[in-house]
């Protein structure tokens, strides 16, 4: 039986003394975010590519939903060459997308039903199609406008090697050479993503007092916050020194980019002072997401002391393993880590850039980050267990204290589209390298609103611009709506109970259940996650169950159990 003995320290999320309301500024430390992957949200018009009116018309559904606010990755102009995360104007939306005005009603419907809205917002580079590269590209070496980016003459004798040897995340050279007007070779030019994604040289301030306005802009429409991408990397090392990175994943398969004459740098940290200095000018409720792949935790949490950014993404907590010691320790590192400097942890299970968890959990082979899942991927994964984890990993993660993430789909249970065919494959990974990677196409399918619809819901014309899987029918959201055992039915009542008990300001106790049972306390609720073979006993009064539980609660289910607290 149980042993309410606490394996050491109580876990506590930091500026709270127990179970109380998190101050309206603070509305970020407790917060359940769900983001919004606009081209696969829902679409208004028919085309097949998702839209700011189709995410407003169905804002009503995630309110009921229970979140507390949504993030919408890029909307902004861009030749979509990295779906979005290539913007050719921070000041605008893509026609794509919808106009300005759809995004001031998509802001003010989200407030009026009490959702606040998050920007992506791309710092580290811009696309090839942003009139300050276009106005590069015809101006002189050396001249002002080339140094708002990494403009630099090749290595030997006619300047035909790249001038360092820093490979592209997508694969291939960080490096691309010009050609100039007259058809012959110029300089290069950085792009740590794909060629049509120079990175911008923030030791310019041009460069960062356009971003101060580029924020204003956005808050002054009624934006809450902006979720940051590669929040890591914007500084580069002086000199821009040769580099090699001999790992891209740690032993545990891991995604590491530890620091990097590119990443991680510590110059990164005067940036981000500015950009809280600039989002405190509008109001202390508005904040700073990080998405910083930086490792491990402590150093992580650098992004978020208290003059910085207010929440930085647990990646570490998103790549662990579904194992009792190794989601015991990540979850106290992380409280801890993230404590020593007064922000919230944040959780995550999945996003745009990830295979979801509704097949990553269940994944038998090798996997490293920015593989993606395919039909040649080894180790495919089985869809029942898959979805067996990850809604116990989800109902786990939604009573642990601090802020969550959720991604669009997972509150379905949707798993990775594994099978798109290679001729609909869009992700720039995919094409960069040659194939050997599938990339992220798998996790950004359209989701299914409607079982019997043309494109399950997702567009009225029936297009979609990757392709929905057939069994994805069963898993639309109207049949969930209408299934009190459904995973969208177990998201609701978790996010009700969550509110209500104020999980998200809690305090976390580890309760000790043997090794194959992860098992703490939060406030009135005990979190059990059996992992074991055996089942165990059911303690209590069940308040939210991952699977319908009898007596027992068998292996890869969580449920949340009513505790007596002792009054004091
Ligand atoms: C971030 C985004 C990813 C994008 C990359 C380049 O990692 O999440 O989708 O491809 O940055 O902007
Ligand atoms: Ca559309």
């Amino acid at each position: 039986m149980c042993n309410d003995a606490p394996h050491g320290e109580d876990l506590v999320n930091p500026a709270e003394t127990g179970p109380m309301p998190a101050a309206a500024d603070d509305w970020w430390r407790t917060a359940v975010i769900y983001q919004i992957y606009p081209r696969s949200f829902a679409d208004s018009n028919g085309d097949g590519i998702g839209d700011l009116p189709g995410i407003t018309s169905h804002l009503h559904e995630l309110a009921t939903l229970g979140v507390d606010a949504i993030w919408l990755s890029p909307f902004y102009p861009s030749p979509q060459r990295d779906a979005g995360y290539d913007v050719s104007d921070y000041r605008d939306v893509d026609p794509l997308f919808g106009t300005l005005a759809d995004a001031d009603a998509l802001i003010a419907r989200a407030h009026e039903l009490g959702l606040r809205v998050i920007a992506d917002i791309v710092p580290n580079h811009s696309s090839s199609e942003h009139a300050w590269f276009k106005e590069a590209l015809v101006a002189p070496p050396g001249s002002p406008a080339r140094d708002r980016y990494f403009f630099r003459d090749g290595k030997g004798p006619d300047g035909s090697e790249p001038p360092n040897n820093w490979t592209s995340i997508f694969v291939g050279p960080a490096w691309t050479r010009e050609i100039r007007a007259d058809g012959t070779p110029g300089q290069w030019y950085l792009h740590l993503f794909d060629t049509t994604q120079p990175d911008f040289n923030w030791e310019s301030e041009e460069v960062r007092s356009e971003f101060d306005d580029i924020l204003r802009f956005w808050l002054a429409r009624g934006i809450d916050g902006f979720r940051v991408d590669v929040a890591h990397g914007l500084i580069k090392e002086e000199g821009l020194p040769d580099y090699t990175v001999d790992r891209t994943v740690d032993p545990d398969g891991r995604h590491t980019f530890a620091t990097t004459p590119f990443m991680g740098r510590d110059g990164v940290h005067d940036v981000w002072r500015r950009w809280r200095r600039v989002v405190e000018e509008v109001g202390a409720d508005r904040m700073l997401a990080a998405e910083a792949w930086v490792f491990p935790l402590e150093r992580m949490a650098h992004w978020v002391r208290p003059d910085e950014m207010h929440q930085a993404f647990n990646f570490p907590f998103l790549e662990t393993k579904w194992e009792v010691a190794a989601q015991r320790e990540i979850i106290g590192e992380s409280i801890r880590a993230f404590s020593a400097v007064g922000a919230p942890s944040t959780w995550v299970l999945s996003n745009h850039d990830v295979v979801r968890h509704a097949s990553r959990l269940a994944l038998m082979g090798e996997n490293p980050y920015g593989y993606g899942l395919g039909p040649k991927s080894p180790g495919q994964p089985d869809a029942v267990l898959g979805l067996r984890r990850a809604r116990a990993a989800s109902l786990m993660m939604l009573a642990l204290p601090g802020s969550s993430y959720v991604y669009q789909g997972e509150e379905l249970g949707l798993p990775e589209h594994v099978h798109i065919p290679d001729s609909k494959r869009q992700d720039p990974a995919w094409f960069r390298s040659g194939g050997e990677r599938y990339g992220r196409d798998g996790c950004r399918v359209p989701l299914p609103w409607k079982s019997t619809a043309p494109a399950y819901g997702f567009s009225d014309t029936g297009k979609s611009w990757l392709p929905q899987p057939a069994e994805w029918g069963t898993l639309a959201r109207d049949v969930q709506a209408a299934d009190s055992t459904s995973t969208l039915a177990m998201y609701q009542t978790a996010l009700a109970e969550r509110a209500e008990r104020r999980l998200g300001s809690g305090t976390l106790r580890w309760v000790d259940m043997g090794d194959d049972v992860l098992a703490f306390d939060n406030g009135t609720v005990r979190v059990i996650t059996n992992m074991g073979d055996e089942p165990l006993p059911l303690p209590g009064n069940v308040i939210a169950a991952s699977e319908s539980v009898g007596a027992t609660i068998p292996k890869d289910v969580t449920v949340w159990v009513e505790r007596t607290v002792p009054t004091a």
